[in-house]
């Protein structure tokens, strides 16, 4: 059994990194509090009688030997960036569980025949640059140079971030694991939704994880005198924006599965007494299968131009980045089936709306994931919280998927 109290004050002591205020925690990439983050999570890394290093993307992995040296490894991990304002267990309780299990099995002497790596992945949130899971796309090798030009809110690259961080962008390559080198991905989570609660159990097994597109939209229409300016004659694509904003959410709702968000809205020049000249928004949008979402977001792209045409404004869509739903492997699934048993949990399955670095892990290896009850469901906001009983529940689990995962051929 792993230890309980070590792991939930780890937990605590990583979520004043980046407190803010308000309570929730901002952690963006390459920035000096998820250094600082990296650093605490280090020294636990050490501590847990792990080899330590840093990957070309700055991906954090803590390595404990097999007994076959050249075996595949298996890893283990998730993200210690964070969303603005976010919670303290999105991302911190899947890497500090897995250095938990290595430090337990360590304690223990546990050997096993492939080596294990807990990795905390580069920038999975994508908070800083609309851009994201960059640790794991590097370690995938589907990470270019050339992507490296996305700006955060201040003009900074990430490219320029990186290199500010002390890392280099013409070697991203280095980080990419060869295909066959790497038996299988485990990573546990919160759930970030109601199923698990709602079920009355504290651990869930995933089946799969949402596709999901990020876009933005860019509306022109000219700025004028508020007061000045009849109505009828305007082109304001603040108005025309908001018409959009409620086609996402028909759209979306239609399908019964959808989900479609706007996060980010920017008003150009925004002044109290101007008619807008610019608007920006962003657009999130997911599905479990591909096909549903690209047809949610074609039918939006339509009617956004319709609005623009009836309303004289220009309508310029965007595509930032897409991520495919992809499935957990049976190879991860029944591993933690097993350990569930084995611990006497019941074995749940659900599918993930949360996007995480498996998606980008899937072409190199196996993956899977494993979820702990979210409190009312709610994530990417300071009111996440999962309690201790069930942060151990889920990283017992995860001890037992590992070393299934690392002793069997
Ligand atoms: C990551 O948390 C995401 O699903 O956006
Ligand atoms: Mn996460
Ligand atoms: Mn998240």
């Amino acid at each position: 059994m792993i230890n309980e109290d070590r792991l939930w004050n780890r937990l605590l002591e990583l979520g004043n990194i980046g407190k803010q205020p308000s309570g929730g925690i901002t952690r963006l990439s390459f920035t000096k509090e998820e250094r600082a983050a990296k650093e605490k999570v280090a020294s636990y890394m050490k501590e847990a009688g792990l080899a330590v290093y840093e990957d070309a993307v700055g991906n954090l992995i803590g390595r404990k030997e097999g007994k076959e040296k050249d075996a595949p490894v298996v890893l283990v991990g998730s993200h210690i960036d964070s969303v603005y304002n976010g919670g303290m267990f999105d991302g911190p309780l899947g890497v500090l569980a897995a250095v938990e299990v290595l430090q337990t099995m360590n304690e223990l002497g546990v050997e096993t025949t492939h080596p294990i790596e807990v990795v905390a992945f580069t920038d999975e949130e994508g908070a800083r640059f609309s851009y994201g899971m960059l640790g794991s796309r590097g370690m995938a090798g589907t990470l270019s140079e050339e992507e490296l030009v996305h700006q955060d809110k201040h003009g900074v690259s990430i490219a320029d971030a990186m290199k500010e961080a002390g890392l280099n962008p013409s070697e991203i390559a280095k980080a990419a694991r060869r295909k066959g080198s790497v038996k299988a991905y485990v990573e546990l989570h919160i759930e970030q939704g109601r199923v698990l609660e709602e079920a009355n159990l504290p651990v869930g097994i995933v089946t799969g994880i949402a596709g999901l597109v990020w876009a933005k939209f860019t509306i022109e229409g000219k700025a004028e005198h508020a007061g000045a300016t009849p109505m009828p004659i305007r082109r304001d694509p603040l108005v025309a924006a908001a018409q959009i904003i409620q086609v996402i959410e028909q759209e979306a709702k239609k399908t019964g599965t959808t989900v479609g968000t706007v996060g980010q809205m920017q008003v150009f020049p925004g002044g109290i007494n101007v008619i807008p000249e610019r608007v920006e928004f962003s657009l999130d949008l997911r599905d479990l299968d591909a096909a549903v979402r690209d047809n949610v977001l074609q039918s939006i792209i339509e009617r956004a131009q319709q609005i623009g045409n009836e309303r004289n404004v220009k309508v310029t869509v965007e595509l930032l980045q897409e991520m495919p739903p992809v499935l957990c492997s049976e190879l991860v699934q029944n591993a933690a089936k097993e350990a569930c048993q084995k611990l006497g949990f019941d074995v749940f399955t659900l599918p993930s709306g949360a996007s995480h670095d498996g998606v980008q892990l899937a072409g190199l290896c196996p993956i899977g994931m494993i979820f702990v009850r979210s409190k009312d469901g709610v994530s990417h906001s300071p009111e996440e919280w999962s309690s201790k009983e069930d942060c151990a529940a889920g990283a017992n689990v995860l001890y037992h998927t590992v070393l299934c995962l690392a002793t069997k051929e």
